[in-house]
């Protein structure tokens, strides 16, 4: 029996990490819950999967889950958190945001196994997290589909994953490509909340979604993929592919290329980062090769979606760079999401705030953190300011 904590129980990510114990209940229990303020639907979580504590954000949100559960753990706040995520087999970090670096951090220190889905804290958090990794050897075993497929490709064909990339030319993440894909630059102006919210094949949070629309998702995972397997960003491509089924790809020296396929579903993923060696016996979804007809691949836009070429240069500045990127990015999401600035402003907002980076080093934890305050700063001038 895995016993498994899964912090940011209540969002998308969460829900279905749920879905696949309540699959296997004799494989996995949950033994932690955390999650922002949602207290009606952890109070359910509660009652179905009984977890020995739980950690809310907040102190108001501790108190109401505590008034109904007086004999269960129940706390708030950072600390808490981080303790959290050293308190299972393995630790789901499906918190969106920058809040969820310390539950990166701390799991990685405690050497337990990660399974990230929480981006973010990867890429804010690059030089810091590859630091802890080595110190204690702990897993990261990626929930993110692409690098999900990208861990399967290379299981087997590449000695080190961590390592130097040896017989491996190039990554290739796949892209949906969003729902903007076809649209003009005059379409791109009137990009309303509820467009951008519409996915063609992905079911997520809103966050993630908005940043699929504007092709930043991808370009945070090609950070995420440099400080996963450890290569350069000259070897590592952005394909669009509309039907998300190849989830993404490795190129070998020779020019062969292995893909991973299966149907968009986000519980496979999940459950291969939760059984990791071994394999899920259940599906979550097989391809019909009958109805499948065609997959597409082209180039991506970046005239039309200039976050890739952003993330790319905050990439190669490296250091607190993409710290930088992430924190204005998130800012300029919740803007968005919030009525005030329109769609092609996200990327605008971006830009100005990295011609301010500073360019500091990333030498400790706390570089990280002045880095994100500094940058979220920025960028709200910046958007006062437009
Ligand atoms: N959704 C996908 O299919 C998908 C795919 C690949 C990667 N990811 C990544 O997975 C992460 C989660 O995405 P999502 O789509 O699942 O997001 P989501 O639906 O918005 O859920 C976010 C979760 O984080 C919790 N949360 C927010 N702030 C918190 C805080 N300060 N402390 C503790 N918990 C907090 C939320 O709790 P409340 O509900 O209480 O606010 C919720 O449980 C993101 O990094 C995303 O990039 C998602």
């Amino acid at each position: 029996m895995t016993s498994v904590a899964v912090l940011g129980s209540t969002g998308s990510i969460g829900t279905q990490t749920l879905d696949v114990i309540r699959s296997n209940p004799e494989d996995f229990s949950v033994e932690v819950l955390a999650a922002g303020t949602s207290t009606d639907l952890v109070m359910k979580q509660i009652e179905e999967f009984k977890p020995s504590l739980v950690v809310m954000a907040n102190a108001e949100a501790s108190e109401r889950i505590k008034s109904e559960f007086d004999s269960l753990q129940v706390y708030h706040g950072k600390k808490p958190l981080e303790k959290a995520a050293t308190q299972s087999d393995v630790i789901v970090n499906a918190i969106v945001g920058f809040a969820g670096l310390p539950v990166t951090l701390s799991a990685l220190h405690a050497g337990k196994r990660l399974a990230l889905a929480n981006k973010e804290s990867l890429i804010a958090g690059g030089p810091i997290v590859r630091k802890v990794r080595e110190s204690t050897n702990a897993e990261i075993i990626p929930v993110d589909s692409e690098h999900c497929a990208l861990h399967q490709c290379l299981r087997g064909n590449a000695d080190n994953l961590n390592g130097p990339s040896g017989p491996v030319k190039k990554l290739l993440l796949t892209a949906s490509g969003g729902p903007f894909r076809e649209w003009t630059k005059d379409q791109l102006r009137q990009v309303t909340v509820e467009d951008s919210l519409n996915h063609p094949t992905w079911n997520m949070g809103p966050k993630i979604t908005v940043d699929s629309s504007t092709l930043m998702n991808k370009g945070l995972e090609i950070i995420e993929a440099h400080e996963l397997f450890g290569i350069g960003y000259e070897h590592i491509d952005v394909v669009v592919h509309p039907q998300s089924i190849v989830h993404s790809m490795v190129e070998f020296v020779d020019s062969s290329v292995i893909a991973q396929l299966s149907m968009p579903d986000m519980r496979l993923p999940i459950s291969y980062a939760l059984r990791y060696p071994e394999r899920s016996q259940g599906s979550w979804g097989e391809i019909d090769w009958g109805t499948l007809n065609r997959l597409d691949f082209e180039k991506p836009n970046e005239d039309m979606f200039p976050c890739l070429g952003l993330a790319y240069e905050a990439g190669q500045m490296g250091e607190t760079a993409p710290a930088w990127l992430n924190a204005a990015n998130e800012i300029a999401v919740e803007s968005f999401l919030q009525g005030t600035i329109d769609w092609m402003q996200i990327s605008e907002v971006i830009q100005m705030t990295l011609n301010e980076c500073d360019g500091n080093l990333a030498e400790v934890e706390n570089d990280i953190y002045a880095a994100d305050k500094k940058a979220r700063t920025i960028a709200t001038a910046v958007i006062e300011k437009l």
